[in-house]
């Protein structure tokens, strides 16, 4: 399909919304769910929205439209929704909102199978391959005033140009691929997302040469497994163009690094598998990018890596660490990490234990395997007992917790660049801002910091924050 005429379709669609609207500004409410990347899809719904004359409010009551931007990598993301349908119920009975319903979970049958038996009130569905059709969606649902389900069970194309209304004015995502073709066994993702594929070069320097313009100090760069950025194009002999020297992940960080008035850069998530030589040393040698880096665990134990289809033991897992610190100055590292994947004995997740306290990462990110249909990690009949999953995941908290405490200590007395945010969400008086390694610090200082670099002394420590002075 020719993408650009088809943004030019949807263009349309928007002027055909507004026209409909006769100059009145409706009110949206959205709600994101799960990680980055679809923060990133809604930041481009919501600039769909206020193309088409919708402004943003946080009353989900007072909505003409209420807009959903779903998850499904675990279990507890879809009782948010339904209990959140259930609560809209009346709103729609009350006074009317349009409701609609996009995202990962929308590409799931037995989901919108549920949602049109159990909640008939709701008017669109979308999902991840149709995002850029929603303004075509709304404007039918609107004039046609009957449920519309566009949900395609393809590997979309990417869509360049797209509105996008950013939440920040300072810290900026800029989306590098999408899907996943990883298949780790325990993952929904690929099926809701599709096969990888990579966005041109040229397209992803421009957005970001923009962004410095507008005054973006920090990039970061998302996909499900970035550092296999043009990978697949290769492979399949899928043309691309190289554009200022990129034709893989290490040379589009170094191409970002030279970009004027960008001073940070981060990058999520990349796969321990792909972590290649040129990769590191590109890390290392380009000053903005940031020196926290998310290397995904998932667990310690090299049987249950390869039942979860990961592609690395523990003992590579661990020469990389190694190798990456060797390489990498002042390298500090966060983590994701499944505890109770099919089969996992006690010894099995001692291994994981393991590797965090070898390893001391910055942060970690704890999840409970949670079973999804379709993946086959669901089909496994070893699956193990709640309890025993919620034991472990509480030994696991308990030594990150003592770790992060420990490890905030050694910031006590440093100085520290952080990069000033706002004012603090309880506090009005005092600022906020984060260190290179995504550190939240808290401090006192006039409001015309924020959007600048400064350099703070860190004065004391307390779990999840540092406190600051100038
Ligand atoms: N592509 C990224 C992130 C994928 S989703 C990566 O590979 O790191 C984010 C995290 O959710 C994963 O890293 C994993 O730790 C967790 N996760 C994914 N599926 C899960 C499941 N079924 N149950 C529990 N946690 C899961
Ligand atoms: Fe899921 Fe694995 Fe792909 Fe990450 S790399 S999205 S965990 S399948
Ligand atoms: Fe969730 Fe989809 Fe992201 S399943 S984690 S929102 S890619």
């Amino acid at each position: 399909m020719d993408t650009i005429k088809e943004v030019k379709r949807q263009e349309e669609y928007i002027e055909k919304v507004k026209e409909l609207h006769q100059g009145k500004t409706l009110k949206y409410h959205i709600l994101t769910m799960g990680c980055q990347l679809n923060e990133n899809d809604s930041e481009k719904l919501c600039g769909m929205l206020e193309k088409m004359g919708y402004s943003k409010t946080d009353e989900f009551q007072e909505a003409d439209l209420n807009l959903f931007n779903t998850c499904c990598v675990r279990e507890n993301a879809e009782d948010k929704l339904f209990g959140k349908l259930g609560e809209l119920k009346r709103v729609k009975e009350e006074r009317g909102t349009i409701i609609a319903i996009g995202g990962c979970m929308m590409q799931e049958k037995h989901i919108t199978d549920k949602i049109k038996e159990s909640y008939p009130f709701v008017d669109i569905i979308f999902g991840t391959h149709t995002l850029y059709r929603f303004p075509e969606d709304l404007y039918k649902a609107l004039m046609e005033k009957k449920k519309q389900e566009d949900i395609l069970d393809i590997d979309g194309e990417i869509y360049e140009g797209l509105p996008i209304k950013r939440d920040s004015d300072i810290k900026a995502s800029v989306t590098i691929m999408n899907g996943c073709n990883n298949f780790c066994t325990y993952c929904i993702v690929p099926y809701v997302r599709g096969r990888e594929r990579s966005r041109e070069p040229k397209a992803i320097i421009k957005e970001v040469q923009e962004l410095a313009k507008q005054g973006y100090k920090e990039i970061t760069l998302l996909g499900q497994n970035v550092n296999s950025y043009l990978r697949v194009e290769k492979e399949k002999g899928i043309p691309f163009e190289e554009y200022e020297g990129v034709h893989s992940f290490a040379t589009l960080l170094k191409a970002i690094n030279k970009i004027e008035g960008i001073e940070r850069i981060r990058f999520v998530s990349p796969h321990p598998k792909d972590f290649t030589d040129d990769v590191i040393e590109a890390i290392a040698s380009c000053d903005k990018v940031c020196k926290l880096i998310h290397l995904p665990l998932q667990s310690g134990n090299t049987k249950v890596l390869k039942e979860m289809n990961r592609k690395y033991t523990k003992k590579q897992y661990l020469n990389l660490v190694d190798k990456m610190k060797a390489k990498i100055p002042n390298l500090t590292l966060s983590t994701d990490i499944i505890v109770g994947f099919p089969g996992e004995t006690e010894e099995e997740f001692e291994d994981t234990l393991d590797v965090v306290r070898k390893v001391r990462f910055e942060q970690v990110y704890m999840f409970i395997y949670s079973r999804r249909v379709g993946t086959p990690g669901d089909k496994m009949e070893n699956q193990i007992s709640e309890e025993i999953k919620h034991k472990r995941f509480d030994r696991l908290k308990a030594l990150v917790e003592s770790q992060i405490e420990e490890n905030n200590q050694k910031y006590v007395g440093t100085i520290q660049k952080v990069l000033v945010e706002g004012t603090s969400k309880n506090n009005e008086k005092t600022l906020t801002g984060r260190t290179d390694n995504n550190k939240v610090v808290i401090f006192e200082g006039d409001k015309s910091l924020i959007n600048q670099m400064i350099e703070l002394k860190i004065v004391s420590e307390h779990i999840w924050y540092l406190k600051g002075s100038i």
